[in-house]
């Protein structure tokens, strides 16, 4: 949540740093402001909503700064306003934030006290107030930095810029990533790779309680207790990532249009097609065959897609599954078994509940594998083992490629702890490896649906209410499918497993209420029929996503069907993503909504 960018360079900053920003506006799009120093002195550009309205604001008014700090906000402390909108400055300096500050109110008190004035609703303020002050009281900006953020609790990244000092920049981080970049003579410190791809491919992440000194020249990383430390410079891939539309109207569409590839190339990854096996691309730190249990954790769709593997690893390796939202689980002290394994499921890599559930669980004596989307997130860095997806940037808000891409990987993780668990033998093990090969043509056939799934979307936007339902992997399927529409459209919508219809949700039914009932022809079908039926019987507009021979079987007037292709249903809750997410998406569309950056959402969510 929030974007953070600085620049160090030789030449006018302020077009690097909106660019910057728009890699980074997935992250949140409440606001967005620059500060650069113009002849030693601090100036300020901001604007409330998106990343365009400050660039319309540039125009107008230009910077020519050579060194400059940049953020697109999404809102914590305070409403969306130009006011409330970062950089955040002092007579002395100016900061961007990306976190939160929980003691910022004691902290707020203190200063005002101090005779300090607060601007802002922010949190964000108090970090500008309280480095300034200890510069009144003398100390010059890296020793008053490292005598502030002792006092700060809570999870931030930070740069700030200082009145007068043309080649000094300042970044800290507690909780929310933070990397330095290095180019031709300029320096650079961004919340991703991606924010800084187009300027340099060769970073440094910083770590959690570290604080960096950049100058033109380089960067001096210091430790929390203020040590100077070395910290490593690592290549990445993200600059081979283009970062546009292609063809399409949004990103969410490409995202969706691009699974076939992608999921392919992630399968790619882990399997030995021609031997019919998986075939991990790491050495796993713990004998499969040694666990006890697994627990998985993640957050909203990345938790669907661990609720899916839950069928099937306690299926193909007999090994009992736990799973939790990440929310919930850090707080809630859970026993750990020694022999356990935790996966951690991210498409960020940068989620703050998920990542202080793996710190938990590591502490609880887990093996920690995450299944993760950037390589050089945090999550990936502090797992023993990081299985990659390898979905490419994720832009769209809601997820969409991450999501099929982490099945991917699940599902072969799943295969795998089955062989090795003795649960599968080889012939099993090629079954469903074929099976899994066969997901991306079987994708690309899903898309070829979406003239028919754009045609139900002008009824469905008139809805105000729609229940999803599934039985097995197609559950949690259901769920995803009713978050999907939800966050992009705004209609409400809930999933179900389908047997937990008659135990409340069917008073819900009535001839207003589409019923998506998702299903396969599989072997729980028949039961699904009967809560086909049962809404049926109460008016509710059953549309099905299923295969012919479930569209024959159905036994009740349809309001519409999805004809998926025809398809093991072991794995099927990777291909009919692709329908769930189009009709969610068409729907969005159709009712003019805002598909990429929906309202009140970010990408990166690291803050709790
Ligand atoms: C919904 C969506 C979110 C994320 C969740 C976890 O479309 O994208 O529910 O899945 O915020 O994010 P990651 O996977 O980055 O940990």
């Amino acid at each position: 949540m929030c974007g953070i960018v600085g620049v160090i360079g030789r030449e006018p900053v302020a077009g690097k740093i909106v660019e910057a920003l728009k890699r980074l506006e997935y992250r949140g799009y409440d606001s967005a402001g620059v500060a650069t120093l113009e002849n030693g002195h601090m100036e300020r550009r901001r604007a409330a909503g998106k990343l365009r309205n400050l660039e319309a604001r540039l125009v107008e008014s230009p910077l020519h700064g050579l060194i400059g700090i940049g953020h697109t906000r999404w809102a914590t402390h305070g409403k969306p306003t130009e006011n409330n909108a970062h950089p955040h400055a002092s007579d002395k300096l100016a900061v961007v934030h990306n976190g939160i500050i929980e003691n910022f109110r004691e902290l707020r008190e203190e200063l005002i006290g101090k005779g300090h004035v607060f601007a802002t609703e922010t949190d964000t303020e108090v970090v500008a107030h309280i480095v300034t002050e200890e510069m009144r009281g003398g100390l010059g900006p890296k020793e008053a930095v490292a005598a502030a953020l002792p006092r700060l609790k809570g999870a931030f990244a930070l740069a700030f810029l200082f009145d007068g000092e043309e080649n000094l920049m300042i970044g800290a981080r507690l909780g929310a990533p933070l990397a330095v970049g290095y180019g031709d003579g300029e320096m650079y410190l961004g919340s991703d790779a991606l924010a800084l791809a187009p300027f340099t491919d060769t970073l440094t992440y910083l770590e959690d309680g570290d604080w960096v000194v950049l100058t033109r020249d380089g960067a001096q990383f210091h430790d929390m207790a203020g040590r100077p430390v070395v910290r490593a410079r690592q290549r990445t891939q993200a600059s081979a990532f283009l970062i546009d539309k292609g063809n399409h109207r949004h990103f969410m569409a490409k995202e969706i249009h691009e699974q076939p590839e992608v999921v392919g190339r992630t399968l790619a990854h882990y399997l030995d097609m021609s031997a019919g096996r998986v075939n991990l691309p790491f050495d796993l730190p713990f004998d499969p065959a040694k666990l006890s249990r697994v627990t998985i954790v993640a957050c909203g769709t990345a938790y669907y897609a661990g609720l899916v593997a839950k069928y099937w690893i306690e299926r193909f390796a007999r090994l009992p599954v736990e799973i939790d939202v990440a929310s919930e689980f850090r707080y809630r002290e859970a026993p750990m078994d020694p022999h356990g394994l935790m996966i951690v499921v991210s498409q960020s890599g940068e989620t703050a509940d998920t990542l202080a559930s793996l710190r938990y669980a590591k502490e609880q004596g887990q093996h920690i594998l995450s299944v993760v989307n950037v390589p050089t997130s945090t999550i990936a860095r502090e797992s023993h083992v990081a299985a990659l997806t390898l979905a490419g940037p994720e832009i769209g808000v809601a997820s969409t490629k991450a999501f099929t891409c982490q099945l991917s990987v699940l599902a072969c993780l799943a295969v795998a702890f089955g062989r090795a668990r003795g649960a599968l033998d080889a012939q099993a093990e090629k079954g469903l490896v074929d099976e899994l090969i066969a997901l991306p043509g079987l994708m690309a056939e899903a898309i070829k649906r979406e003239p028919k799934i754009e045609h139900l979307a002008p009824s469905l936007s008139k809805a105000t209410d729609v229940l999803y339902l599934g039985r097995g992997t197609s559950y949690p399927l259901a769920l995803e499918g009713a978050l999907k529409l939800k966050e992009i459209s705004y209609i409400h919508a809930e999933g179900y497993a389908a047997g937990e219809l008659k135990h409340g949700p069917i008073a819900l039914i009535d001839e207003s209420m589409p019923v998506i009932v998702i299903s396969p022809y599989d072997a729980v079908f028949e039961k699904t029929v009967s809560n086909m039926q049962e809404v049926a019987a109460r008016g509710g507009k059953v549309i099905l996503i299923g295969d012919e021979h479930a569209e024959r079987e159905a036994s009740i007037d349809l309001h519409a069907v999805i004809v998926m292709p025809t398809m093991a249903p072991t794995f099927a809750a990777i291909a009919y993503a692709v329908p769930v997410q189009l009709l969610a998406y068409h729907t969005a569309v159709f009712m003019g909504k805002d598909v990429d950056q929906p309202r009140n959402l970010a990408k990166s969510v690291t803050v709790e």
